[in-house]
């Protein structure tokens, strides 16, 4: 990519973020905008860290303190949504923790931030399913309507990754790892689309079943459940270096590529080729993360080029027609993401509709800053 393109994009997204930091200090951007501007919100949702992800990556593309002054207050939040238990019946400690108190462990070398992520980290094994072998997603543990996992879990297993590096503790690693080989012998199909979510029979662990939440209908590849694949599989593949994950990686994500639309960035389903569902571009930058960390780990010269190509037409699109600019009445960095759109066949509730989301705009960043700075080193 062009890096004077890039450098416009990144100082865009920088624009936005500084621009917006009042209104959200001491609180946090909700999960999805209305008419593109988010509403502030307590630290209590699945998706804060996104928004201390994204003040990371404004201080290390920028070098200004301001970024790193509020990263570390929400940091201190973070300590204290555990202290008070706040919202912390969910696997998602992962997107939580990783983006708030492990960046800011990486990157400022603060014990406080390392102790709590550890402590998010010893929190989300308690979700670890022994008959099944696999992290509960959501809800209360062993709920039989709840015993599942979800292909977005995988986004949540650096967590463990890391605890296991820094405390040389392996059983965090041994419970991330044995997760990710079930979720994807589970929800990768046939044809290489994927479930959003798996369910085990309770009393014997065996596989019962895939069904969607989010998704279109059951049998169909929820985009954004792809992307967590696409990621997924690389996040746990750098790690193991389990050849699995490398084939499952080119399988969701080749699937992924041969189902998009002719701009490049996916409906909300990837059922949809064409016509006026909702786009949703968190979707694409997701992807864009997980084949360029991928094309880090490759060999084979002809892979490289062709994640290389694919990361490129899908940046490029996001760039071009998706982007926000700080002229824009928008408090998000990328329009046109979609978080619940209901369907008669799924169980979400709708909210979020062709919004701006607050992952969309930390994974857009993220992929900005991997395309700019090669030798960034990433979060998770
Ligand atoms: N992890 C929830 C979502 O992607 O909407």
């Amino acid at each position: 990519m062009d890096q004077i393109i890039l450098k416009e994009a990144l100082d865009r997204c920088v624009e936005i973020t500084r621009k917006n930091l009042d209104r959200f200090r001491g609180q946090f951007p909700n999960a999805f905008s209305e008419n593109n501007i988010y509403k502030a919100i307590e630290n209590n949702h699945w998706t804060n860290g996104f928004y201390t992800g994204i003040l990371w990556l404004c201080y290390e593309y920028t070098g200004e303190e301001i970024f790193k002054e509020v990263a570390l207050e929400n940091v201190v939040s973070f300590k204290e949504r555990l202290d008070q238990e706040i919202e912390l019946e969910t696997h998602d400690l992962g997107f939580l923790y990783s983006l708030s108190c492990v960046a800011s462990y990486k990157i400022t070398g603060d014990e406080m931030s390392k102790e709590t992520a550890l402590r998010a980290a010893d929190l989300l094994i308690g979700r670890y399913r022994e008959k099944g072998g696999f992290i509960q997603a959501w809800g209360a543990l062993d709920a039989e309507d709840n015993y599942r996992l979800i292909i977005d879990c995988l986004l949540n297993l650096p967590l463990l990754y890391w605890a296991s590096e820094v405390t040389g503790d392996k059983h965090y690693y041994d419970i991330a790892y044995t997760h990710a080989k079930t979720a994807l012998k589970y929800v990768i199909r046939e044809d290489h689309s994927t479930f959003h979510t798996y369910f085990f029979d309770k009393k014997t662990g065996a596989p019962s079943h895939g069904a969607t939440c989010q998704g279109y209908n059951d049998t169909s590849a929820w985009a954004r459940g792809q992307a967590w694949g696409i990621y997924g599989t690389v996040l746990s593949y750098l790690v193991t270096k389990d050849e699995k994950f490398a084939e499952d990686f080119f399988k969701v994500k080749d699937y992924f590529i041969s189902n998009l639309p002719e701009d490049f960035v996916p409906y909300w389903d990837l059922i949809f080729k064409e016509g006026d569902e909702p786009r949703d571009s968190s979707a694409s930058a997701i992807a864009i993360c997980g084949l360029l960390e991928m094309k880090k780990h490759l060999v084979e010269e002809k892979q490289i080029q062709e994640l290389n190509r694919d990361a490129k037409q899908l940046m490029q699109a996001l760039i071009e027609n998706y982007s926000a600019s700080s002229e824009d009445e928008t408090t998000g960095l990328l329009y046109h993401a979609t978080y619940s759109k209901k369907t008669p066949y799924n169980t979400c509730t709708p909210e979020g509709v062709d919004e701006c989301v607050i992952w969309g705009d930390y994974f857009y960043m993220e992929a900005l800053m991997r395309m700019w700075r090669k030798d960034w080193k990433m979060y998770w």
